[in-house]
Parts: C-alpha cells; structure tokens; sequence
C-alpha cells in the first residue's frame, strides 16, 4: 500500500526528530512492502519567517489532502525571531490551534507507560511502581475552555478578563465513544475526569458519559473528581486503564501523568476525528536548549509514528515491531542524554534512529 503523509518538522528539535521517525518508518515500509510518501510542510517558527503567519491556507490543505500528519514540534526563542512578541493569533502555537481544528481533531491519546528498562527515571516511590503502569489519557481537544468566548474589558475602572467553558452533547458523546472504544482494546476501564461537584458542564458530561457506558456494557466506567485524579496520579497510577477527560482538565492530567513516566523524551501522542486523518506528535516541545547537538531523544516522535500506524492505517503488525524495537534497543542499554544513567551506552539522535531501525 501507499501512505500520503505531510510531515511538520517544525522548529528547535523539530527537524533532527523528525528525520529518524521518517527512517524507522521507511524500515518498516522496506519490510514489510509499504510505501510511505512524505509531503513536507511548514508550520510554526519557520513558517512565520518565511511566510509571516504560522500556517498558511496551502499549508492547511496539503495537510487535509494526506492520509496522516506527523509532527515534531513548533515554537522557542531561537535565533533572530522574536516570535513571542506577536499577537496570539500569529504565534507559533497558533499554527497548532488551527490544524487541530482544521482536521476537526477532538480526541487526543496520551498513552503513560513506565518502560521497565526506564524505571530508575520515575519521580515516584518504588513500591508505588512496582509492576509498572500503562495507561492513557484521552484528552478532548477542540472545545471547553481552550476555544470558549473569551475577551477582557473594563468595568467601572476594573479590567476584567474572561473565559468561557461550554460543551454540548454532541462534542461529549464523541470524544466519550473514541475513550470507549480504546479501553475496549486495552483493559476495558474507563474512568471519566471532571469537576461535576461544581460545573455545569461537568454535570452534562457526566451524564452524556453515562449515556454512551450503556453501549459498552463490558467496559466498567468510574467516574472521578479532576483533583482527586491529580492526586491519584501520583498516589496510585496504576489503578488507570482509559482516563477521560475534557481539554483543559486533559491538557494538565497528562503533563502530570508524562511526568511520572519520567521520561519526557518517551512520550508519544495521537489527535484523531471522526475519520482516519490523524495527528501524530511527541508530548515535549521544541526543546531549544539542545535543538542541532544531536542530543534530543527521537523515540517519542518514533513511538507517535508507531501510532500512526496502528490508528490511522490499520498497520498494528508494524506498529507492534515497532515499539518492540524500541524496547530492546532500551533492554540492550542504549540511552540518549534525557534518559542516560550510570552504566548505560549514551548515543545521539541519529544513533538511536539508526538502532531502532537495525532492530527492526
Ligand atoms: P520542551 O518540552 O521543549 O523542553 C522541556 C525540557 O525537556 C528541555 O530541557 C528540553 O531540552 C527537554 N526535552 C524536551 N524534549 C526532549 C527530547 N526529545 N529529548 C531530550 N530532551 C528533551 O518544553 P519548553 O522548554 O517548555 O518549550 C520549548 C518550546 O516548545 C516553547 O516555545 C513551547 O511553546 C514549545 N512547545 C511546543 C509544543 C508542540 O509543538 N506541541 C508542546 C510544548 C511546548
Ligand atoms: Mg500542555
């Protein structure tokens, strides 16, 4: 088969990381007789600089006419742009707001999995690890608060500022059938996250979530209070199969849960719709600091590909080998910097690509 995919370096780390997930897919493609086509679009940093907005409209469009998108990341203070001084809409996070909404991608998968050969990396106590933890968090993406009404204004001499936080029905029950259907293929627990104790809106999505559990009746619903699951997160993370939650809540539940992986360099993620088209990202940022030293860690972007594959294309084999590359290559003690500890092999980004690629 042929893939279409429209690939966004980005900025910083972008690049470098970028270029050896396209590597290990070409592995893939040479092994299994896939071929992957890859369109490259600017989005971001460099897409300001040579264009003077952060995604143009033909940027866009190269991005709906591919079967899957793959990210690195976009944004920093790097070289002679002075990026943050624009006005929101013309920043580089801007380009991110509007694929995501221009693909309609509201479901957005953030799987923790503590890697046995990583656990020396985890913030938390070894007896609360034991055993490990693999979990994801399904974080709604194109509503509540993130793109409610917004505005600030004066008021009797006060500047006041506000935002607003609405959901309707429809975007609940999706983004509710999307966590669903993942526990379905997991371990069949979803745990719905929201602030029904106060909101209204979390009151609806309660009751919507409830709804949809009745057409899932092997998966088990719970449902959980958005600060007690902040605290369950470090207390107990491995009582998580499916966490979901709304776009704001998702956005600082899944920092908090790629934290206690310890790993930022590790972490993959998926933005997915109602059809195939896909989003596929490392969790991290641009990461500056060490952008063109050869230094960041690939194997999240590599993992978001492996993804991509599974979700987007149906590839599960391939995406399977994968992470299983990924596995022993980190079995067999090879480490980037991010992730290096005593006694271990320290390689670059392009050494690990290549690896991950010889494993396959
Ligand atoms: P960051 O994730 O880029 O970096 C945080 C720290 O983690 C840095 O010390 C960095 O060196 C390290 N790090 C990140 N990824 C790594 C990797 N693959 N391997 C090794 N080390 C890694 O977050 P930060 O510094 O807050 O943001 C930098 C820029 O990235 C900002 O402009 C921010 O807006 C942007 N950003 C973009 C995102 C995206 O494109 N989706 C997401 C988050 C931040
Ligand atoms: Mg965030």
């Amino acid at each position: 088969m042929n893939y279409n995919i429209a690939v966004i370096p980005g900025d910083g780390i972008g690049p470098e990381i970028v270029t050896e997930a396209r590597k290990v897919l070409d592995m893939i493609g040479s092994t299994y007789g896939h071929t992957f086509d890859y369109t490259e679009v600017l989005m971001g940093g460099c897409s300001i600089d040579a264009t003077g907005v952060p995604l143009t409209d033909e940027a866009m469009a190269t991005a709906l006419a591919s079967d899957s998108v793959l990210l690195g990341a976009v944004g920093g203070n790097v070289g002679q742009s002075n990026w943050y001084q624009l006005p929101p809409n013309l920043r580089p996070e801007a380009g991110l707001l509007k694929i995501r909404k221009g693909l309609n991608l509201f479901a957005n998968i953030r799987p923790a999995v503590l890697f046995d050969e990583l656990k020396g990396a985890c913030p938390l106590k070894e007896e609360i690890i034991d055993g490990g933890f693999d979990f994801v968090v399904m974080r709604e993406l194109t509503g509540g608060l993130y793109f409610g009404e917004r505005k600030t204004y004066e008021e009797n001499g006060v500047t006041t500022a506000m935002d607003t936080l609405t959901y309707n029905e429809n975007e609940i029950r999706r983004i509710a059938k999307w966590g669903f259907d993942i526990a379905r293929k997991r371990n069949k627990r979803v745990c719905s996250v929201d602030k029904a104790n106060v909101l209204d809106s979390s009151r609806l999505w309660r009751k919507v979530v409830k709804e949809v559990a009745a057409d899932y009746p092997d998966v088990e619903l719970s449902d959980m209070l958005v600060d007690n699951c902040a605290m369950q997160l470090v207390k107990d993370p491995k009582q998580f199969d499916v966490i979901l939650t709304e776009n704001m809540f998702g956005d600082i539940l899944s920092d908090e849960a790629s934290m206690v992986t310890g790993s930022i360099g590790m972490l993959a993620s998926a933005s997915l719709g109602d059809t195939k088209l896909g989003l596929y990202e490392p969790s991290h940022g641009s990461a500056p600091d060490i952008a063109g030293q050869n230094k960041a860690n690939p194997i999240a972007t590599i993992l978001s590909a492996a993804m991509m594959l599974r979700y987007s294309f149906d590839l599960e084999k391939e995406a399977d080998q994968i992470e299983d590359a990924v596995k022993a290559v980190l079995r067999d003690g090879y480490r980037t910097v991010d992730i290096m500890s005593a006694g271990k092999q320290l390689v670059g980004t392009k050494e690990m690509g290549d690896l991950i690629c010889q494993y396959i």
